[in-house]
């Protein structure tokens, strides 16, 4: 068998490995979780918190069979094969070991326990049962004691433990190194991105006090689209239809909110009304975009490297955009001075650019472009600079996480023109919250604000959607009229 060095139960001396010992205290894996590279179950484990922490008795067994399988098993040669192969290696030595060492265990203690060594071993140990659930948004390990997760927008602690924090330490080493990344004292922050798409970040001691802190942004392969959001109330089927079309006639577009409201969400999903044919460029810190069109160049930014040379900003990428010859750039995220450029290409001709910001409202955001121009280093006057974003910038729609944990799209607005010196908007639909229920939801409804004729009329007259616009716009009139 591959990867083996001894037979079981000769007993050799054990050439330490350099893996981590077996954690003494891990969240139980369900039978039915799947290996960290495998296809994940499509049905949730049952929550955590109701799971029952294993005894003693587990992990002194455990601790046993991991002994025996270090020294039984080069760990060097396990490495060289893919995963699925590896676990099934894993899992006849230990079987072999269980045997041999007359462990008196059920059939699915046994299960569990194979489980949770190869989890250790090859995936991410005490955190594979938490990668295995589909409903979970963020993972958030505050150091080797607490784990908290986002559920249905609820944040909730779980009872997953690390052993200690070196072995949460070897995890995010783990995780880092497979996109050539390294994480110690010496370079404490790290971006990296798991094998399955999710977005990692990890800030390590002496940055992060009480052991290191790792933030998983899960990956959804099944994006929400429009639809869906429609049917969990985020946005009114109206307000849908517009952002569709806004998405299909080329408006620029910025999409506003808070850490998590669903920037990048709202972002995929106005995609998907872009035209087959046109050229998409899209920059990005960690690919999360997925568009469905044939034509588009996916572009990624670089941290520097250890010497501190090699970085790639993504205003190198916005600016390196512009001689691709796209028809529409998108920004995962505008974050700093590519605000600049992103906005000069909105005005020349790549009609249909989109950007999300951090911002909690549609005027803040607008601030915040300001900010961010200024921040490098042009010292335009700021009518100019006001200037140039409405001259760029069509519709910001803002998303926001509420306070029950529901996220809505609580602005679309539009962008028409500057009176004075002051930049000057219109809402075209609005979120209005009206009150709370007796579970501590919150109540309220999408509005039209009555606006017959955005400005981007012409543009969708242009593109043949101006029929649509105007039946989606007096439908929301309607229904206004209805409630009233
Ligand atoms: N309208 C929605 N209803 C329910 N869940 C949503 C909605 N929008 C987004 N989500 C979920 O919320 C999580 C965060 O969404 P997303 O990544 O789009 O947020 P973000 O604002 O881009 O976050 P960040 O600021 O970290 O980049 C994801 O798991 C996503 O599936
Ligand atoms: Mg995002």
């Amino acid at each position: 068998m591959f990867g083996r060095r001894t037979t079981i139960g000769q007993g050799t001396t054990p050439a330490r490995p350099a893996v981590p010992a077996p954690a003494a205290v891990s969240a139980p894996v369900p039978p039915s979780a799947s290996p960290a590279s495998a296809g994940r179950p499509s049905a949730p484990p049952p929550p955590l918190e109701a799971a029952p922490q294993k005894s003693d008795h587990y992990y002194h067994t455990k601790s046993l069979i991991f002994g025996a399988m270090i020294e039984a098993i080069d760990l060097s040669q396990l490495s060289k094969l893919d995963s699925a192969s590896a676990r099934d290696e894993l899992r006849d030595v230990i079987t072999e070991i269980l045997a041999l060492k007359s462990v008196a265990m059920s059939i699915a203690e046994q299960e569990e326990l194979l489980e949770d060594i190869c989890n250790d071993v090859l995936g991410y140990g005490p955190l594979e049962p938490l990668l295995a659930r589909d409903d979970i948004a963020d993972i958030m390990v505050n150091g080797s004691d607490k784990t908290y997760i986002e559920v249905n927008g609820k944040i909730q602690l779980t009872n997953v433990r690390f052993r200690d924090n070196a072995q949460l330490m070897n995890i995010c080493q783990r995780i880092v190194s497979q996109v050539g990344r390294r994480v110690d004292e010496s370079s404490p922050i790290c971006d990296a991105r798991l094998p399955d798409g999710s977005r990692v970040n990890v800030i390590a001691p002496p940055l992060a006090i009480d052991g290191a802190a790792l933030t998983i942004r899960k990956f959804k392969k099944d994006k929400l689209t429009l639809e869906q959001l429609v049917k969990f109330g985020s946005i009114s089927i109206e307000g849908a239809e517009v952002l569709k079309i806004i998405g299909r006639v080329r408006c620029n577009v910025v999409i506003s909110g808070g850490t998590g409201s669903g920037k990048t969400t709202l972002l995929n999903c106005l995609t998907n009304y872009i035209d087959t044919d046109e050229r998409i460029i899209t920059c990005e810190d960690a690919a999360e975009l997925q568009l469905q069109q044939p034509h588009v160049v996916r572009l990624e930014t670089r941290p520097p490297n250890l010497e501190g040379s090699g970085q790639v900003t993504m205003r190198d990428l916005v600016k390196n955009c512009l001689r691709m010859r796209p028809e529409r750039i998108i920004v995962g995220e505008v974050r700093g001075p590519e605000v600049f450029d992103l906005l000069q290409a909105m005005n020349t001709g790549h009609d249909g650019s989109m950007g999300t910001i951090h911002a909690n409202s549609p005027r803040e955001c607008l601030a915040r472009m300001e900010a961010m121009i200024a921040m490098g280093g042009y010292t335009l006057p700021p009518k100019t600079v006001r200037e140039m974003i409405c001259s760029s910038v069509d519709v910001i729609v803002q998303a926001q996480r509420l306070r029950d944990g529901s996220r809505r799209i609580t602005h679309i607005t539009e962008v028409m023109g500057m009176e004075g010196d002051v930049i000057v908007t219109q809402d075209i639909f609005i979120y209005d919250m009206t009150g709370e229920d007796a579970n501590g939801r919150i109540i309220g409804k999408h509005r039209s604000t009555g606006i017959g004729k955005p400005r981007f009329w012409d543009r969708a007259r242009y593109y043949n959607e101006d029929k649509r616009l105007a039946a989606a716009l007096d439908a929301a009139e309607q229904r206004e009229e209805r409630v009233a």
